[in-house]
């Protein structure tokens, strides 16, 4: 097997020098793989969930662009559909992660047994994350039937949240990275999994067709109304809220279990590690900074940037119901 991975290692490092390449956000470079931009690493997890990805009826996969709130849908996802089986009081996500009970589909695929292992442990239904546009996933995803959830974040918010993530992976042995690198690079579709609006409308475009399956939701919505979403999440992945359930506030728990202050407050996301890859970590408390609406307007100066970024997005969505 080692000689396996060598050579798809070899493979791929020799498809890199054939692709178009930018500057990188965490990395030194980004290269542009089917029309969207990635890290080698995820080009890699792209590809292996290509080949290798077996999609069964009943998975659900929730599919979001980095820092729109993949944190917080996991949580939410995870408590929705495993209520019958935990309590409140000793819910795992007391003590453990958010990644760490949903896996990112690109990175578990990478090993076999733990993806095995995941499967056995999730059945019947597979609860995965991915950041894939829709035009690269696996082709059982759709052929399966399986639903998929997607969460739309207003793209300033993505881009500020993104930047500072960004700047507290970064390699140190690269340059600093201003915020302008970031907007001018964010504008040109040149981010992680970006054209962030490629993405979206992918997303969109399924949803229209195929609306039991692809439920596209929004960071803003949960944040204003996390009950009428939840609902419409719970309904949506065929595990409705029963009236007893309504009555007892058991809508409200998982709203108040998934909150940001009470998964902010927590020790485990204060001083926890998610190990992604053997290569790739990242303390919790990084997946948790501020969790509000509009908080671009501390960061996106002068305004003249976020004028230019409402430009490409009214022109890039003009045919969604996303803009106003
Ligand atoms: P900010 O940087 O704007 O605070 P992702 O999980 O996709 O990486 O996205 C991270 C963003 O979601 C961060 O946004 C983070 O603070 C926010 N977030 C994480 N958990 C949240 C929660 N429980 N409620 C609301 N926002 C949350």
């Amino acid at each position: 097997l080692d000689d396996e991975y060598k050579k798809a290692d070899k493979n791929d490092s020799d498809m890199l020098t054939t692709l178009n390449k930018e500057k990188g956000w965490i990395t030194e470079h980004l290269y542009q793989y089917q029309s969207f931009w990635f890290t080698p690493a995820a080009i890699r997890g792209v590809k292996r969930a290509q080949q290798c990805f077996k999609a069964q009826p009943t998975d659900a996969i929730l599919v979001t662009f980095p820092k729109s709130g993949t944190t917080w849908f996991k949580a939410l996802i995870f408590s929705l559909m495993n209520r019958d089986r935990f309590n409140f009081s000793s819910h795992p996500l007391l003590t453990k992660g958010p990644h760490d009970c949903i896996p990112f589909l690109e990175a578990i695929i990478q090993d076999e047994t733990s993806y095995q292992d995941y499967r056995i442990s999730c059945s019947p239904c597979c609860l995965l994350a991915t950041h894939i546009p829709y035009s690269l996933l696996p082709a059982s995803v759709m052929s399966s039937g399986c639903k998929i959830v997607y969460v739309f974040r207003e793209p300033k918010d993505v881009l500020v949240s993104n930047w500072l993530f960004m700047t507290k992976l970064r390699f140190k042995e690269l340059p600093s990275f201003p915020i302008k690198d970031a907007f001018d690079l964010f504008c040109k579709g040149v981010s992680h999994y970006g054209p962030f609006w490629d993405q979206v409308l992918g997303y969109w475009k399924a949803s229209m067709e195929n609306p039991d399956k692809v439920l596209f939701l929004t960071y803003e919505d949960m944040k204003k109304d996390p009950i009428i979403c939840l609902t419409k999440l719970a309904k949506f992945l065929d595990k409705p809220f029963s009236l007893e359930e309504e009555r007892e506030g058991v809508v409200q728990e998982i709203v108040r279990l998934c909150s940001f202050e009470n998964l902010s407050s927590l020790e485990v996301n204060q001083t926890g590690v998610q190990h992604f890859s053997p290569q790739f970590a990242v303390a919790n408390r990084h997946f948790l900074r501020k969790g509000q609406v509009g908080d671009w307007k501390s960061h996106l100066t002068p305004p003249e940037m976020a004028e230019q970024l409402d430009e490409i997005t009214r022109q890039k969505l003009a045919r969604t119901s996303l803009i106003e």
